[in-house]
């Protein structure tokens, strides 16, 4: 795409004019919006930017390895692994409340970004992938003359708080822009065209009380449900699509004994901009053999339930 690939290289000279010998911290998601962002500042400034990635113990199946692994690994940025899983998790048990746990989740990571993002020395930026979308959403709710810094890594505030100055590099540009600059910038298709994941991850997939084992089985059934959506070349076409664990435990049969596991929901919805929302009208046949593969394949797990909810009246996440 010509007209992007010039966009790239007048983003690159405008990073390089704003942020000339300093260095830049970029809070790292996995998300579409944050990986451009540190794809296009590492093109323009190379070392002089460090990743941060918060893993709080709340990602999908080997998201945090495969994150380290395609930025630091395959393109060489350098990307600090906050590990702090045990803290999240130790934070949250017992809590069952879902703003609660989303406050929880907040606020924490706050903490750790600042805690990470005060060893990198000398640090004067904070690099975040604020769409333009985003600027008039703000400018229209708050009057505000610009956005903090996203709501999906739920650290509002921090730049002015750690006294470091911003670089939006992505202000211009809506979604579908972003995903052709991650092109431009070799990003692989299969990470530009991700499902959007909530900054409060699996916490809010997993209604009720969390505990490890809720997650690790969890981890597993949505594994499952995402690769049977990409073999039947569905994936595309689905706005968002998990599995929700749910915090009941129903009476099965296999072979010859009987089990008494977790139920959990499968949801998946097409949806422009994630204010309204359908539910994806799945064939009988896809849903009956999800199904068997998890109950088979997922050990915990000995009943499916497929959510028919649209939005509204219901949300996309379960809490
Ligand atoms: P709901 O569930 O409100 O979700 O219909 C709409 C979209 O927002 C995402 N979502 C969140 N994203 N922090 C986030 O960063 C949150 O607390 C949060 N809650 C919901 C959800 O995944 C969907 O894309």
């Amino acid at each position: 795409d010509w007209t992007m690939d010039a966009y790239k290289d007048i983003a690159i000279e405008k990073i390089r004019e704003q942020v000339g010998d300093k260095k830049v911290i970029c809070g790292l998601s996995g998300g579409v919006d944050s990986s451009v962002t540190a794809a296009l500042l590492h093109e323009a400034i190379g070392d002089q930017l460090t990743c941060v990635f918060v893993d709080h113990g709340l990602l999908r199946k080997d998201e945090g390895a495969d994150v380290i692994a395609m930025f630091r690994d395959n393109m060489n940025l350098q990307v600090i692994h906050a590990d702090e899983a045990d803290l999240f998790l130790g934070e949250l048990e017992g809590q069952s409340d879902p703003e609660t746990k989303r406050k929880i989740i907040g606020k924490l990571f706050i903490d750790v970004f600042q805690k990470y993002a005060n060893e990198i020395e000398g640090a004067e930026f904070l690099a975040q992938g604020t769409l333009y979308p985003d600027v008039i959403e703000s400018v229209s709710f708050s009057g505000g003359p610009s956005v903090t810094i996203k709501s999906h890594h739920n650290v509002g505030g921090l730049p002015e708080k750690m006294g470091l100055k911003l670089v939006e590099p992505l202000r211009e540009l809506f979604k579908d822009e972003v995903r052709v600059l991650g092109h431009e910038l070799g990003l692989p298709a299969s990470f530009i065209g991700r499902h959007p994941f909530p900054g409060p991850g699996l916490a809010i997939r997993c209604p009720g009380e969390i505990t490890r084992e809720k997650l690790d089985i969890l981890r597993e059934a949505d594994a499952v449900y995402i690769d049977q959506i990409r073999k039947h070349g569905l994936y595309d076409d689905i706005w968002q699509a998990f599995v929700a664990i749910l915090p009941v435990r129903t009476v099965g049969v296999m072979g010859d004994g009987r089990t008494y596991d977790f139920a959990c929901a499968l949801r998946a919805v097409t949806s422009v901009d994630g204010m309204t929302a359908d539910y994806y009208p799945f064939s009988h046949e896809f849903l009956g053999e999800t199904a068997t593969r998890i109950i088979n394949e997922v050990a915990g797990i000995n009943r499916v339930t497929y959510d028919i909810t649209s939005k509204p009246p219901g949300t996309i996440e379960w809490e």
